[in-house]
């Protein structure tokens, strides 16, 4: 019987002697015992970070506002089936299926929503919602020949990387392994083909000792939404780039990154099972295999343009005009603001593929929210006591010393 999952990893490296970083990765965010994201719901105000459904919930109202343009582009299927995979604790499911109800032409009577979280933990908060079901992997969902869309925030960051190394112009494994007890990497040979089959892919060129990370799973990702998929879109939102960015020069050393207690460490051998081990997400391969699986690429843009282009801005000026004290408008508009400013959340990227549909002009492309008279009719997504208290976080005393002209 084992205590925790440090007790699983290191038993498993004193079996083989070694194991890949996607392996010691995979246990420490997944092990059914006790893996990070198996043990409870690690965002928010009491967890290691947040995201941008707890950011505000105007992430949600806007994207529910690019899920009707797409509905109605498909010809308004009954039923519309989002899927979001990687869903946690279900905030961004609240959020986007409430703000849906506010949509015309019953748009939500048509919407069936499904959530998917491998966190056994995160299924009490997604179950609360009537609208939605919720499955532990897309297997258990078997979800085939749907027609809608498969969403995620900040999934594909969680998946398990290989860590690489380039050496004298030869690729190298980083594996873990204890010397004296201690957790250290050494290097060996590739473990699998695939890791030089989905380098030869990019293209790129290396300086010897650049480390990077491998995410195979993007593949197996991308095959398994084809094939649930018929016809729709997938919206991808993470943080990465194109292989240019992510593998270049001043990411020498890779772009793994650990959080514990909203504090950013580098070194994944720390707190085993309590802390969130993440890397930047390589767009160049979600598009190549997208493309392999008979997808479109619709829209790669930054988390800014995609929410500007929706109408943030014009919702930062209707909260400005609203009939609320002064202290909420301040909350608000510094939370929508740090999904869109480059501390926050703008950098993100924003993949969407299609798949089966019209090739028309996607609302998030264009800044069109002026155009867009739909926008009137909506209510003003404002904070709840589910999302961080970003103001208050960072300046508690900020209601009592500034006047209303801030704003
Ligand atoms: C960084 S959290 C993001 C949670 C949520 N989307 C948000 O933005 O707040 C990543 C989530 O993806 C889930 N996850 C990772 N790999 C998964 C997979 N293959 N299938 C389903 N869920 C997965 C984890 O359990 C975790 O809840």
């Amino acid at each position: 019987m084992y205590g925790s999952v440090e007790d699983v990893i290191r038993s498993s490296i004193q079996k083989q002697g070694q194991i890949t970083f996607a392996e010691f990765m995979e246990k420490a965010l997944y092990w059914p015992g006790g893996g990070y994201y198996t043990k409870g719901s690690p965002i928010g105000f009491s967890g290691d970070y947040y995201t941008s459904p707890s950011t505000h919930p105007i992430f949600g109202a806007l994207i529910a506002v690019q899920l009707f343009q797409m509905w109605q582009l498909m010809g308004r299927p009954k039923p519309f089936t989002i899927v979001e995979v990687g869903s946690g604790n279900g905030l961004l499911m609240r959020d986007l299926t409430q703000y849906l109800q506010y949509l015309p032409e019953g748009f939500s009577n048509n919407v069936e929503y499904v959530c998917v979280d491998k966190g056994e933990q995160n299924k009490t908060g997604r179950s609360t919602n009537r609208q939605s079901r919720s499955y532990s992997d897309i297997a258990e969902y078997q979800g085939q020949g749907i027609e809608g869309c498969v969403l995620s925030n900040e999934l594909i960051d969680s998946f398990p990387v290989h860590r690489l190394q380039m050496k004298k112009g030869i690729l190298r494994e980083l594996y873990v392994t204890l010397r004296d007890g201690v957790f250290v990497e050494e290097e060996g040979a590739l473990s699998t083909q695939e890791l030089s089959d989905h380098f030869n892919q990019l293209g790129i060129k290396l300086n010897d000792g650049h480390v990077f990370e491998v995410n195979l799973n993007v593949s197996r990702w991308i095959k398994d939404v084809s094939q649930m998929l018929k016809r729709g879109y997938v919206i991808t939102v993470d943080y990465g780039g194109m292989a240019g960015d992510i593998y270049s020069e001043s990411n020498g050393q890779g772009t793994l990154t650990c959080f514990y207690r909203h504090v950013q460490t580098n070194n994944p051998y720390l707190h085993i099972g309590n802390q969130d081990i993440t890397s930047q997400v390589n767009y160049t391969m979600l598009t190549k295999y997208g493309l392999g699986q008979g997808f479109v690429n619709k829209a790669y843009l930054s988390q800014r343009e995609f929410l500007t282009n929706l109408g943030l801005p014009y919702f930062l000026k209707r909260l400005q005009a609203l009939d609320t004290d002064y202290r909420t408008k301040l909350a608000n508009r510094f939370s929508m603001l740090n999904l869109v400013s480059p501390e926050g959340f703008g950098e993100f990227k924003v993949l969407i593929q299609s798949k089966n549909v019209s090739n028309v002009e996607l609302w998030c492309r264009k800044l069109g929210f002026e155009e867009m008279p739909i926008l009137r009719e909506l209510p003003m997504p404002m904070l709840t006591a589910s999302h961080m208290p970003l103001l208050e976080g960072k300046y508690p005393h900020v209601g009592l010393e500034l006047s209303d002209t801030w704003m």
